[in-house]
């Protein structure tokens, strides 16, 4: 591999350490250059250095510390910092993964740069404008050099947008990568179900921080009813980690939350490939958790109206139902009577080196283009 590229990776929340750890252990494994920026956008201990220590990653080279804020004051002081950095590092390439603030102020930032930008998890469309992510995903991919389309579905999005095809590589998701890196590490070394007194197939698990239920006083109360109802039908109790925006909306609407369901502290990633692999049924929001349960072969509910993967129903593995309490309850029904085994969408856990290979491959075509 041409090691000659220097990589600028920028990355913010939870989903993006994640998935973008495979790539930065295949940097360090293949000894590519690269400087970690770290925007800040999570912050708190359990949405952010947790996975640093666990999925044994570097100490971000730039920390920018911007926190939380609007949308705009968010995305703003990202944007600024962002362009001190790669100014100042002067790198081939930045890499934004997904579509939260921090990856639309990473490929924005450094558009107006001379660099290139790489889009980790391009074309995925909710077609859903009224979601911030939406926003974000569309627009770094309209800047973006390198496309890195999990699935040929979402490469099809980006050729109907026009976006040129040899921008586009399809690579499969790091999502699987990660998880197939960890997954058994944590049946072997987590506690958690011991921890919590659960045995296997015996809970829901729940995850909802979405902005678009929680932040709605009567979607979320909806949500809450229809996981009861699931609960209810298929007897069995809820463990719900909640996420920072999720437990403050609790408190602010002052929401009872139903008996069957146990409200814990956001886990690390081993305790949460834990509580996915053994649950009954995943109810959730989470764009991840979707991908993860379809790879775990764990059926999902997914409690939205749309959903940008739409694989993971193709294949048999999610069912979309929203957030009315009767459809809950009547998609985890059906979705637990289902039987397993569909095929993984995502891949085969080699998109992290395909998109090494294939930002030092183009690097490579610039230098005999220039000798
Ligand atoms: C963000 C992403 C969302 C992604 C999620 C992953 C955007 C627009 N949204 O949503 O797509 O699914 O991350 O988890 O980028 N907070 C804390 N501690 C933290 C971070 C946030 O307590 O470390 C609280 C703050 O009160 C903050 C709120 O959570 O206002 C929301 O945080 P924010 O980063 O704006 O969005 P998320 O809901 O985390
Ligand atoms: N996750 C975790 N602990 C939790 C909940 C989620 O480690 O308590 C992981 C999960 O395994 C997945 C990722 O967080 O890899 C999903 O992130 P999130 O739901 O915050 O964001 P989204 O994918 O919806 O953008």
């Amino acid at each position: 591999m041409n090691t000659a590229t220097h990589v600028t990776i920028v990355l913010g929340t939870r989903p993006e350490i994640i998935k973008l750890s495979p790539v930065i252990r295949a940097c360090e494994r293949e000894g590519v250059p690269f400087t970690l920026v770290h925007t800040g956008q999570h912050y708190s201990e359990s949405l952010d250095s947790v996975f640093f220590d666990q999925l044994e990653l570097p100490e971000p080279d730039y920390q920018l510390d911007v926190g939380s804020g609007s949308h705009g004051e968010q995305t703003g002081a990202m944007l600024a910092e962002i362009e001190r950095v790669i100014l100042d590092v002067e790198p081939d390439l930045v890499l934004v993964q997904g579509d939260t603030n921090s990856v639309l102020a990473g490929a924005l930032a450094a558009s107006k740069l001379p660099v290139e930008i790489g889009h980790v998890e391009a074309g995925l469309r909710s077609f859903d404008r009224e979601m911030p992510e939406e926003t974000n995903r569309v627009l770094a991919d309209h800047v973006a050099d390198y496309l890195f389309a999990p699935t040929e579905t979402s490469a099809d999005y980006l050729r109907d947008e026009g976006l040129d095809n040899e921008r586009i590589h399809v690579t499969g998701n790091t999502v699987v990568d990660a998880v197939q890196r960890h997954s058994d590490f944590a049946a072997e070394k987590s506690a958690v179900l011991k921890g919590f007194e659960l045995e296997p197939d015996e809970f829901i698990l729940l995850t909802a921080h979405r902005a678009e239920n929680v932040d709605d006083r009567d979607r979320f109360a909806d949500l809450l009813d229809g996981v009861a109802r699931a609960a209810s039908a298929l007897d069995r109790e809820v463990v719900y980690p909640i996420h920072p925006r999720g437990r403050q909306r609790l408190d602010e609407f002052d929401l009872m939350v139903p008996d069957c369901v146990r409200l814990v502290d956001p886990q690390d990633y081993l305790d949460f490939l834990e509580l996915e692999r053994a649950a009954s049924v995943i109810l959730t929001d989470s764009g991840g958790v979707q991908e993860e349960a379809c790879i775990l072969g764990v059926p999902c509910v997914t409690l939205r109206d749309n959903t940008e993967r739409p694989e993971t129903i193709d294949v048999g593995a999610n069912r979309l139902v929203g957030v009315d309490s009767d459809a809950i309850r009547d998609g985890a029904v059906e979705m637990y009577e289902r039987t397993t085994g569909w095929e993984n969408p995502f891949g085969d856990g080699t998109a992290s080196e395909q998109i090494l290979t294939a930002v030092c491959e183009r690097s490579t075509d610039d230098q005999q283009v220039s000798q």
